[in-house]
């Protein structure tokens, strides 16, 4: 052990001051796979410099994706705001003291390599091929499964005591265990193989490429109207999948003379909340869940008028990231982002 050096001595120290502050909500986690409330400080970032130094390309991949950005992201800091919840900070600032705000650093290190990487004491690895004299590994096969990724991926709204009961707010892992992909593993799809390594970039929500494969659209005319039919491409899970403020949505318009909107529809697929009042209590239930699902092609019809015929049709699809904390299926939410998947015209049918 010795022989290893100053580099093993520093784990040790970080591994054994790790601990998460018990609150009777908080996300739970497999103490030998990575999750929240990993709370090291300081500790963690220096360490993290460590493997960034000789992890260079990982490390670039790294930096700027959302696994590091995971705190200072825009988009999460508005939503914290407004729910200022150590509940929150455990995930996306894990290696903060989650009732305290993070330190510059801290906040900035997000999701680190050695929140993934070190659980216990040493580095996790799937099987140990790589195997250096730079530090020790722990050859751990389920590192290559969705355990990897699970107590971060699904997570119950910190308020059950109020609801009575446990409601999801994420279920990405119960998606993916009950869909055709199931023996296809998270980071098979998410960290694909380049020059050898496992990319470690997590494009995702902010890479309008692989949004945009990941379905097909169809459209055609119909008496009233037109039908779109929607399939999924190697998504391994309900989508959008992760965060409430998703949604697709559909439209459609009918075009009179001189670009003249003449009738629009529009239908967003999300998980649909209602309120519901629990004593004092305001909490949102979930409603209806008509997201798209791996291997269930979805037709949604776009009722338009009996003139539709008569005049060209134009329809989208789009991705839209809803600000927090508006209601999704309410077509006037405010968005933060919305991306355009599919889009067509039909012309008019000759009589
Ligand atoms: C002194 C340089 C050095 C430091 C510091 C370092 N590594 Fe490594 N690491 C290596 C080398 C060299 C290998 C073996 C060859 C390879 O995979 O790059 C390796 C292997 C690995 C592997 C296994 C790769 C495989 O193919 O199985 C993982 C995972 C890993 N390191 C993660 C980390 C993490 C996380 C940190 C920070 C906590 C870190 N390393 C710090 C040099 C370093
Ligand atoms: C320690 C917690 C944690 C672990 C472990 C973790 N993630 Fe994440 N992940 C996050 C957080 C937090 C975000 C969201 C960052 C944001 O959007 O502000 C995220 C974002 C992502 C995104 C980007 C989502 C988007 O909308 O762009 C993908 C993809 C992803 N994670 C996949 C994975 C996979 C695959 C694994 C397992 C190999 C994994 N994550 C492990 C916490 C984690
Ligand atoms: C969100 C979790 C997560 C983060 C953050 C993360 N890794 Fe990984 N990393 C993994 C997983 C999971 C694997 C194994 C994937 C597999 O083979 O199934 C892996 C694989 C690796 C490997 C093995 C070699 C390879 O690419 O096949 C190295 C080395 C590595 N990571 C280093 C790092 C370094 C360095 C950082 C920070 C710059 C980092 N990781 C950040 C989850 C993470
Ligand atoms: C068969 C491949 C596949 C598997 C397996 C898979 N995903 Fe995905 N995932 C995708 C595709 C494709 C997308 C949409 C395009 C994109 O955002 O990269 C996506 C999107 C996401 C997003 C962004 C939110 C969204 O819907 O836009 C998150 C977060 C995510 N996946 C996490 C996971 C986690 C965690 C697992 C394992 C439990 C997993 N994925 C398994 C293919 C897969
Ligand atoms: C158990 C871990 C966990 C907890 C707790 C958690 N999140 Fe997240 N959050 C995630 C993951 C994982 C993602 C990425 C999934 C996705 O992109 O759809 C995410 C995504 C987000 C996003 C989307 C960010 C973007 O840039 O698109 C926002 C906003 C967000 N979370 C806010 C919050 C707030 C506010 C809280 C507390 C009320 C919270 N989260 C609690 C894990 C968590």
């Amino acid at each position: 052990m010795r022989s290893l050096g100053s580099v093993w001595i520093a784990w040790s120290v970080l591994a054994v001051a790790g601990c998460a502050p018990p609150a009777s909500d908080a996300p739970k986690r497999d103490p030998a796979m990575p999750g929240p409330g990993a709370a090291r400080g300081e500790r963690a970032v220096a360490m993290n410099r460590t493997c960034e130094g000789c992890h260079q390309e990982i490390a670039r991949q790294w930096r700027g994706s959302m696994h590091q950005r995971a705190h200072v992201e825009p988009v999460y800091q508005r939503a914290f705001k407004i729910e200022k919840l150590a509940f929150c900070q455990a995930c996306h600032a894990p290696e903060a003291d989650p009732t305290q705000d993070p330190t510059p650093p801290v906040a900035a290190l997000g999701v680190g390599c050695v929140t993934c990487h070190i659980a216990e004491r040493d580095v996790l690895t799937v099987d140990g091929h790589g195997a250096t004299k730079a530090h020790r590994l722990v050859p751990t096969p389920a590192f290559a499964t969705a355990a990897a990724c699970a107590s971060c991926h699904e997570f119950a709204f910190p308020d059950s005591a109020v609801r009575g009961r446990v409601e999801l707010m994420q279920s990405t892992v119960t998606e993916h265990a009950v869909s055709s992909y199931k023996d296809t593993s998270c980071a098979q799809c998410h960290m694909p193989l380049r020059n050898g390594l496992r990319d470690h970039s997590f494009g995702s929500s902010r890479n309008p490429i692989a949004q945009r494969a990941a379905l097909t659209a169809k459209a055609k005319r119909v008496d009233s109207g037109v039908l779109i039919e929607l399939n999924l491409v190697g998504v391994g899970h309900a989508f959008p999948t992760g965060d409430l403020f998703r949604r697709l949505t559909v439209s459609a318009q009918l075009v009179g003379e001189d670009t003249q909107l003449l009738r629009e529809r529009t239908r967003t697929l999300a998980r649909h909340f209602k309120p519901r009042r629990v004593g004092n209590a305001a909490i949102r239930e979930l409603a209806r869940d008509d997201r798209l699902f791996p291997g269930q092609p979805r037709r949604v019809l776009l009722t338009l008028g009996t003139q539709s015929a008569a005049h060209p049709i134009v329809w989208t699809v789009t991705y839209d990231r809803v600000e927090h904390p508006l209601e999704i299926g309410n077509e006037g939410a405010a968005l933060a982002e919305s991306v355009e998947l599919a889009a067509g015209t039909l012309a008019v049918v000759e009589p």
